[in-house]
């Protein structure tokens, strides 16, 4: 049997497939366009494995998609790729339209007609899978009851909003012509392979460095935090178990302002890689905020929990620890992502500020 990862060398699908090959003998096709984000080194444990079959390829390529599924039949396909930055998306909304819509409306019609030729046992057990994100359900007030999966959809941001779009797809698909999907909606993940141009590679790379540990605004917005490896394994319960037009909230339960997650990150390093020239804290700084910025995300984590038993197995604790070590440990990595483009990326973001 076989699955279909779009988007498997970017961060999360790059923990999903290493993880899902870590317990299954089940091939992974990976199709996936290589963007800035995406990074085959992710994948490296694997080179040689013939279980994953990697194809550099974009998912907006219908015939690209066709074929793919034709020649490998998959039993589900597992949908990732995306373009996945707020701040780039605010710099240039494009990319998000066009991967994130467009890319997710290919990969629909492309699984309906192959899954509408199926027969049988083929048929029924197929899934078409959606990995999607809190930041649709927009931003909550401070005492607000966490969102669950019948919030209203108020997205802010353009990221936020293809993402909407795309879940609105999925959903269409699946009332309109019975398309067997599922959508997992998640809060922010940290862990291995995270590219540092989101908030906790960034401070952790940012001060090996010894450079400023740039803070937007007041620093009290708050993000409920997930270990990946709890997400991963959150997606592949609701494959498993998850009932076909079904949304399920997926989250830490553990929100945390920005300020307090740098604070952490510089108490680890200073325990871990102690600094000559003082405690890491000494490089926050605070910086023009982001426009439009959420002021708090949270998840109710309940219906995944009590529909499969899923519940995260990492505390805040734990996986920070275990990132931060992480990142100490594969300094090669870190050199490699931070090419010219990455550098490019950080001038356009920070030095405008
Ligand atoms: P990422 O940016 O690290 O990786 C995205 C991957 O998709 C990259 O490998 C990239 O090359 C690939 N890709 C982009 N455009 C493509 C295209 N047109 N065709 C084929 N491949 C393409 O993203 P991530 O953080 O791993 O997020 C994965 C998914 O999870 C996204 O759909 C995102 O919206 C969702 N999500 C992310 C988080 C988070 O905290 N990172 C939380 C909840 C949900
Ligand atoms: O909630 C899930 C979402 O989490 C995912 O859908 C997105 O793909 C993912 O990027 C993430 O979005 P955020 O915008 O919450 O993540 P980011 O790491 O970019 O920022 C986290 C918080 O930290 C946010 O409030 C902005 C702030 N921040 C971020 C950066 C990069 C800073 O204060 N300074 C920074 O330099």
């Amino acid at each position: 049997m076989t699955l279909l990862v779009t988007g498997g060398a970017g961060f999360i699908g790059s923990n999903f497939v290493l993880d899902w090959l870590a317990q299954s003998d089940e091939r992974i096709v990976n199709l996936d366009a290589l963007t800035y984000a995406g990074n085959r080194q992710n994948l490296a444990l694997l080179d040689g494995d013939a279980r994953h079959v990697f194809v550099h390829g974009d998912i907006t390529d219908r015939k690209r998609v066709d074929r793919l599924l034709a020649e490998h039949r998959p039993r589900a396909v597992l949908h990732f790729a995306a373009e996945s930055h707020v701040d780039r998306s605010i710099h240039g909304p494009g990319a998000f339209i066009k991967t994130n819509v467009e890319g997710t409306f290919t990969l629909l019609e492309a699984a309906r007609a192959y899954w509408s030729a199926l027969n049988g046992d083929e048929k029924a057990a197929f899934r078409f899978q959606h990995v999607s994100t809190d930041e649709v359900y927009g931003s909550l007030a401070p005492d607000a009851p966490a969102f669950s999966e019948s919030h209203a959809y108020e997205p802010n941001s353009p990221y936020s909003a293809s993402k909407a779009a795309s879940d609105h797809l999925v959903r269409a698909w699946f009332h309109t012509y019975g398309l067997p999907v599922l959508t997992t909606n998640c809060s922010n993940n940290y862990g291995p392979y995270h590219f540092p141009e989101k908030l906790i590679p960034l401070m952790i790379v940012n001060a090996l460095a010894a450079k400023p540990l740039p803070i937007y605004g007041d620093g009290l917005q708050v993000r409920d935090w997930l270990y990946v490896g709890d997400h991963c394994s959150a997606i592949r319960s609701v494959l498993a178990r998850g009932r076909p037009g079904e949304v399920y909230n997926v989250g830490g339960w553990n929100e945390q302002p920005n300020r307090d997650i740098v604070r952490t990150i510089c108490t680890l390093l200073d325990e871990l890689r102690p600094d000559p020239a003082g405690p890491y804290a000494r490089l926050i700084t605070h910086v023009k905020d982001r426009p439009g910025h959420d002021r708090r995300y949270a998840i109710d984590a309940r219906k995944i929990e009590r529909e499969l038993g899923w519940r995260p197995a990492e505390t805040f604790e734990t996986g920070i620890r275990k990132t931060v070590q992480w990142y100490l440990d594969h300094a090669g990595w870190v050199a490699a992502v931070q090419s010219g483009a990455y550098r490019e990326w950080v001038d356009t973001n920070y030095n405008t500020r």
